[in-house]
């Protein structure tokens, strides 16, 4: 069996434990995938990735387009850099992947996993699933850990195709802010999550903008500038960062886990939500 067979059926063998992120219903293995036994929609697996993604609307289209594209590469020198001035890169992630219990021998799963720049600080004998909305970062995740037993699919981090209490833990790092609905993610994430099980999410402040030069000197146009060309991030994604500055995070974190808190990192940079599951 070559490597993408074995990926594969790391699939097929995985549907007592899914469901249909549309309709909730069974999964059975089909032929090249997976096929829902309510609503008959069939999920193809491809070079090893199953592919659960509908035509996308929203942020989630805005971020698809950016990690899919030319733009994150270049933006990345600056995740660099922020790492970099918090102790670099393996450092800092070491102060959000700290809150997870040991993870050997248990079953992760990663939200929007990107190419995978956690999994260095995961131990090999924990069995990540990992998802994401863009193809070009599950690819280079699988490219780059050609090792690692991951299971990798398409879907977006709205709708979890895992029955409830399917995972000792859950992570996600760098992504849940302009999700299209971030409220609903975490409620997802929670829902997976075995009783006990931690919830691990970390991000950017929302409102880092407000400590740009432009928005101290009354010129958001400069900042706007600054984002989209110098940072790279492009217009479509600099307005988005731009309408989330206000998010709020407890309400949201409230509503949707137990015993939670907020940690404050990188200087107060970034946060990271680290709660349990309501009522498990
Ligand atoms: C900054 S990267 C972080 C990647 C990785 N977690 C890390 O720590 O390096 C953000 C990732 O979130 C993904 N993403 C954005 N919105 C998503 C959604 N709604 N569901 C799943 N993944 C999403 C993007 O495609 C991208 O790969
Ligand atoms: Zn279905």
């Amino acid at each position: 069996m070559n490597v993408t067979q074995t990926h594969s059926h790391a699939w097929t063998d995985e549907c007592d434990a899914m469901q249909c992120p549309d309709c909730g219903g069974l999964l059975e293995p089909a032929e090249a995938g997976i096929a829902c036994l309510g609503c008959r929609r069939a999920f193809p697996i491809r070079d090893g990735l199953l592919d659960m993604l509908k035509p996308l609307e929203g942020n989630n289209k805005i971020a698809a387009d950016f990690y899919n594209g030319p733009l994150w590469p270049r933006f990345r020198f600056w995740e660099w850099f922020t790492f970099l001035c918090n102790g670099g890169e393996r450092r800092a992630r070491r102060q959000i992947v700290k809150y997870l219990p040991n993870l050997s021998g248990t079953r992760l799963l990663e939200v929007a996993v990107g190419d995978g720049a956690n999994l260095s600080l995961i131990p090999d004998d924990c069995r990540v699933y990992g998802n994401d909305i863009s193809t070009v970062q599950l690819s280079n995740c699988r490219r780059k850990h050609p090792q690692r037993d991951l299971r990798l699919f398409l879907g977006e981090a709205e709708n979890l195709p895992f029955r409830d209490a399917t995972f000792d833990n859950v992570l996600s790092v760098g992504a849940l802010n302009y999700f299209s609905d971030p409220l609903k993610s975490l409620k997802e994430m929670a829902r997976v999550v075995k009783p006990g099980g931690l919830v691990v999410v970390s991000d950017e402040v929302p409102n880092l903008p407000n400590r740009m030069i432009g928005h101290w000197i009354g010129l958001p146009k400069l900042d706007r500038w600054i984002m989209s060309r110098f940072l790279h991030l492009g217009p479509e994604f600099t307005d988005m960062v731009d309408k989330h500055r206000h998010l709020q995070l407890e309400p949201m974190v409230r509503e949707a886990l137990s015993d939670w808190q907020i940690h404050s990192l990188w200087f107060k940079v970034g946060y990271c939500i680290v709660g349990r599951p309501k009522g498990k």
